[in-house]
């Protein structure tokens, strides 16, 4: 990876003389020039809105909003541009799923126990208001799926497994292909939180056997307040949209309305142009660097990180041992810090940028007694350096402030 020509791309890096370590991109990445100037293209030349007016910028607007769905749909292996709905976010995108699937008092639905709360809170409203059930596969000490305890959680009453791909405490993935086999087989339906996963893995939703797959896009360098929503047409033409007016509908008389198809119906009210447009450059950008460079610098910097962190006293990492099994996250504690300290101090002194606290996933710390953990994550414009500066900092602080 070449990371001094990657970071040409990056405006960021170049409004800050003294340098930044930004190790937060499992929060939200870096945006390249080349989104940021997709966007701007449609704010200074066709500004309009799309999918309504025939005039030639809303035309403009429409013939790019459907290149970007096709640009998702080809990334995640989708069978067509359809099946892809944009969102303003992936939490959105599992809300949508988790609303409009027009589950059944009883009918349960398996999960982690360490599903962001994207994918936990809102099948606890439907715990509540509907009486849905839900089980969990917890995480053993490995750190790693438990794939046996999956196993015996499936039963015909298991309606929903819905998972997320690659977690964001651990960075550890969810081996989705066999766990989609085996819901299929208990007639299942499957969910994936693709939000970690999406950045920095080569994917295809029909080959993992996904139902329904849900994107951050700005965890992949796409702009902020998107998301992207894969379904299963068969799936999609049966789902109720989170969100219905203008936009989503055919026709409406004064008693009814006819939706229009996917995705239209799941895409109602002024949809985020610039953001959508955005994100096909983003994916554009994604697939110039190639997915299988990523995957292997992330891991590449996080053994790095790992090797120097390892034996430093005080320093515990979260997740399995093995930095390959944690992708490009390395979470870890300084004993007798908090996070939020260990956050601080690191930004403080080195300028070294990394994420604290729970991380959206409360249960999986409320279970291990734990207040949260400081955490580092790697990207595609992160060098050798970054990471020296980060495990030679997190040693110092440790050196002097670990009880
Ligand atoms: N879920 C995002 C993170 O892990 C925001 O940082």
């Amino acid at each position: 990876m070449d990371v001094a020509r990657i970071r040409e791309d990056f405006p960021v890096y170049h409004s800050d003389e003294e340098g930044l370590v930004y190790l937060d991109s499992a929060c939200q990445t870096f945006r390249p020039r080349q989104v940021m100037e997709a966007m701007a293209r449609y704010y200074d030349l066709y500004p309009a809105c799309g999918g309504r007016s025939v005039h030639r910028l809303a035309t403009q607007v429409s013939i790019e909003v459907d290149e970007a769905r096709e640009k998702v749909a080809r990334f995640l292996g989708a069978s067509a541009p359809e099946e892809i709905v944009f969102t303003k976010s992936c939490t959105e995108a599992l809300n949508l799923v988790a609303k409009g699937l027009s589950l059944k008092r009883g009918d349960t639905v398996l999960t982690t126990d360490m599903e962001h709360n994207s994918n936990h809170v809102p099948w606890l409203q439907l715990q509540s208001t509907l009486g849905l059930r839900r089980r969990f596969v917890f995480t053993p000490a490995s750190g790693l799926f438990d794939m046996e305890a999956f196993k015996q959680a499936m039963s015909r009453d298991v309606k929903v497994v819905s998972m997320v791909h690659t977690n964001n405490i651990t960075g550890t993935s969810v081996p989705v292909k066999q766990v989609a086999e085996i819901a299929h087989d208990y007639g299942a339906m499957v969910i994936l939180d693709g939000a970690q996963a999406a950045p920095h893995q080569r994917l295809n939703v029909k080959d993992i056997g996904a139902d329904f797959y849900a994107l951050s896009v700005h965890k992949m360098m796409g702009p902020s307040g998107m998301g992207a929503l894969y379904g299963r047409m068969e799936l999609l033409r049966s789902l109720q949209p989170l969100i219905v007016g203008g936009g989503g509908v055919s026709l409406t008389t004064l008693e009814k309305a006819d939706l229009l198809p996917p995705p239209e119906r799941f895409e109602a009210g002024l949809q985020n142009y610039a953001g959508i447009i955005g994100t096909g450059a983003a994916v554009d950008y994604l697939l110039s660097v190639g997915l299988d460079e990523v995957a292997e610098h992330d891991a590449r910097l996080n053994a790095i990180a790992t090797a120097k962190l390892a034996d430093v006293p005080g320093v515990s990492i979260l997740g399995p041992p093995e930095p390959r099994a944690r992708g490009s996250i390395l979470s870890f504690n300084i004993k007798g810090m908090s996070s939020h300290d260990v956050a601080m101090i690191l930004d403080e002194v080195a300028r070294v940028m990394i994420r604290s606290g729970m991380h959206c996933v409360h249960p999986y710390f409320v279970a291990r007694g734990l207040e949260g953990c400081a955490r580092a994550s790697f990207y595609i414009y992160n060098d050798e350096m970054d990471v020296d500066t980060f495990a030679s900092t997190v040693s110092k602080v440790a050196s002097k402030f670990s009880m």
